[in-house]
């Protein structure tokens, strides 16, 4: 399989139709983290650079289910992106019919357009032909730069693919070419440091990762579930029973492929699940009763920097610990500092860990940090994801 990219296509004079992820995040009607348009800034410039060349910029914004709901308009991203590309961007007030239509048809060479959010309509999320073709009629060129959306087989993601050339933009290729290694190729030793509250939703990716990594890291809620599995105690903690023979299986297949599981082996707990908790450490594996673990104690993260440190590819899915919480944030910082300072390939997905990374301004000193939520975790689970797989020969 070999993806067509945006170099692959000549854009002279064409009107360029392009799908980004501009689901930022908005705080009455600003955004507060701007992050999703400026990684895609070098396909839009790119875009702008050729000659004769026009941009009609689709992208979806929440989930507002098929109604015209103004709380997602794309207006605020517009406005943003006009500042960042330092020209006028025209939005239009809907993303299909006749006003678009004219807009797009008397659009000049470097002019910009965006659509309004294509999830105004329910024909987006359930990839209707007709809605993909009428989307598909406001360009010559189709790029796909929204590598965040990638996993949903959408209207604007996957059907206008198959209705223009079509290829995926410098953002897609990028994160593509961060995670594909991890699954196929990687520099060895891949340590996998995967966190956060569940087994059962970070199941998949630690099954796919079995493949081809040394040690994997175990931290968050999730690593009670794999305590509990080996029979010690957890007081409190969060557990999912029905993922305890899973997480055994887990553990017992790690152990038949000679990978490497660091759990936690000491705890910073809580009586209660609070910001203003206090914290006491737990210089065991064992969590006493009535008490939960809402992060991972100083010995457990001495273990993580020494395994960290053996490294060449790191991939960091999910937080160590309550990082969110101050009192419950020194494991996971830990952690991102110790990739931070790591020379290996260091990849961040999944919302929370890129979350601490910023959190901890330690993003731009990772090699590669994931725009991609939900998408990066199933590209590392090994699922084919539809907006890639439509542009692939
Ligand atoms: C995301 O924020 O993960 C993407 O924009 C996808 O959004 P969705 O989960 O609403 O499809």
């Amino acid at each position: 399989m070999s993806l067509r990219t945006i170099k692959d296509l000549n854009l002279e004079n064409k009107k360029v139709l392009v799908r980004v992820d501009f689901n930022v995040p908005l705080k009455e009607g600003v955004i507060t983290d701007d992050t999703r348009i400026v990684r895609a800034l070098p396909t839009l410039k790119y875009i702008l650079e050729q000659k004769g060349a026009s941009l009609i910029v689709m992208s979806h914004l929440g989930r507002p289910k098929g109604q015209k709901d103004p709380k997602f308009s794309l207006a605020p991203v517009a406005t943003a992106l006009g500042k960042h590309l330092g020209t006028e961007v025209k939005l239009a007030s809907d993303c299909i019919g006749a006003e678009v239509e004219e807009l797009s048809a008397n659009l000049k060479a470097g002019e910009v357009l965006v659509l309004e959010n294509v999830r105004y309509y329910e024909e987006e999320t359930k990839n209707n032909p007709d809605f993909a073709k009428k989307l598909a009629s406001l360009g010559d060129i189709y790029i796909n730069d929204a590598f965040g959306a990638a996993h949903r087989a959408h209207a604007s993601t996957e059907g206008v693919a198959k209705l223009l050339p079509s290829a995926a933009g410098f953002l897609v290729e990028k994160e593509i070419a961060a995670f594909k290694p991890i699954l196929e190729a990687p520099a060895k030793p891949l340590v996998a440091i995967i966190g956060g509250a569940k087994v059962s939703s970070k199941i998949s990716v630690l099954e796919s990762l079995l493949r081809t990594t040394d040690a994997f890291i175990i931290g968050g809620g999730m690593s009670f579930t794999f305590l509990k599995a080996q029979g010690y105690t957890i007081g409190s903690s969060l557990v999912e029973e029905d993922y305890i023979d899973t997480a055994k299986q887990f553990l017992e297949a790690a152990k038949a492929k000679g990978a490497k599981v660091v759990l936690p082996v000491d705890h910073i707990v809580a009586s209660e699940f609070s910001e203003t908790a206090t914290a006491e450490l737990v210089d065991d594996v064992n969590v006493p009763a009535g008490k939960m673990g809402l992060d991972i104690g100083p010995k457990s993260i001495a273990l993580c920097e020494e395994v960290i440190s053996t490294a060449k590819t790191i991939v960091w899915n999910g937080p160590m610990g309550v990082f969110e919480f101050d009192n419950f944030a020194e494991g996971t910082k830990k952690v991102a500092e110790a990739v931070a300072k790591s020379d290996a390939f260091s990849a961040v997905g999944g919302g929370d860990s890129v979350a601490a990374a910023n959190k901890f301004n330690l993003a731009d000193q990772m090699s590669h940090v994931s725009t991609g939520g939900g998408a990066s975790l199933e590209f590392l689970e090994g699922k084919a994801l539809p907006g890639i797989v439509a542009l692939e020969d």
